[in-house]
């Protein structure tokens, strides 16, 4: 089991190492129970504290950049329960999110929690609506877009984004992902294997601080 989960963390940390602008880690924290990742176009400017067992925090501010950070479950797959609490200050485009991929189809999924104020009343502004699900105490919002030619996790590919947005904002509680995937294969977005479930900082060309610890 040990080693499986490792394996998986090495070949997550192997595939992502691309293209050269970008920069990925990965690591085992804690007693083996979370993953640590980076993630940065190379543009965008952040300051990251990998905290002891669940805990991470991060500054960023703007140069035209993107970037994800955040901490993950080894082994986190669609039945896992993200439970987590912190702090969330963006200004501009920005997400705290449960974050992750699938395989088979490629996926790139995330659980929206919270998000700066001018994207109300949902984020992301793009995608196509798929309706709702009610899950963990608010209705969350259902949204897919495709992205073309994009980073991922297996390189520069074409794949599907599909986001679930929390109405009622929040930094902390309890999130059953799977809840999230039934809803999303019921509105006939297809998922694949769990490759990774974060709970993770996203910035666009924006300014802000979080502090955030799973459990
Ligand atoms: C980033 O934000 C600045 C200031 O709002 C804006 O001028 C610039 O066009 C933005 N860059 C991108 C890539 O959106
Ligand atoms: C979430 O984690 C905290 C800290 O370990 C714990 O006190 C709390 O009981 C957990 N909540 C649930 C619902 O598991
Ligand atoms: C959620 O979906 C239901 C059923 O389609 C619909 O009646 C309801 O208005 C939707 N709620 C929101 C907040 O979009
Ligand atoms: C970042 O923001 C720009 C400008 O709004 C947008 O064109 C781009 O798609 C965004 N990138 C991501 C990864 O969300
Ligand atoms: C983040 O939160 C943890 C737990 O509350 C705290 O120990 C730590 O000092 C905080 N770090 C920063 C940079 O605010």
């Amino acid at each position: 089991m040990f080693i499986r989960t490792l394996l998986s963390a090495l070949q997550l940390t192997a595939a992502a190492a691309f293209p050269s602008t970008r920069t990925r880690s990965l690591s085992l924290e804690g007693a083996n129970k979370f993953t640590s990742s980076q993630w940065s176009d190379g543009k965008a400017k952040l300051n990251y504290k990998n905290g002891p067992a669940g805990q991470f925090s991060i500054t960023w501010t703007p140069d035209n950049g993107n970037l994800v950070v955040g901490k993950g479950y080894v082994g986190g797959n669609s039945n896992q329960v993200v439970n987590y609490t912190g702090t969330f200050e963006p200004e501009g485009y920005a997400y705290l999110t449960v974050y992750g991929w699938t395989t088979n189809p490629l996926i790139e999924y995330y659980i929206i929690e919270n998000w700066h104020p001018e994207h109300e009343p949902a984020a992301p502004p793009e995608g196509t609506e798929m309706g709702n699900v009610t899950s963990d105490g608010s209705v969350y919002l259902i949204r897919t877009k495709m992205r073309v030619n994009k980073p991922s996790i297996v390189g520069t590919a074409t794949f599907r984004q599909i986001f679930s947005v929390r109405q009622d904002k929040r930094a902390s509680g309890i999130i059953t992902v799977a809840n999230h995937f039934a809803a999303w294969e019921q509105a006939g977005l297809e998922t694949g294997k769990v490759v990774g479930v974060e709970l993770a900082v996203e910035g666009n060309n924006s300014t802000g601080r979080a502090n955030v610890t799973i459990f």
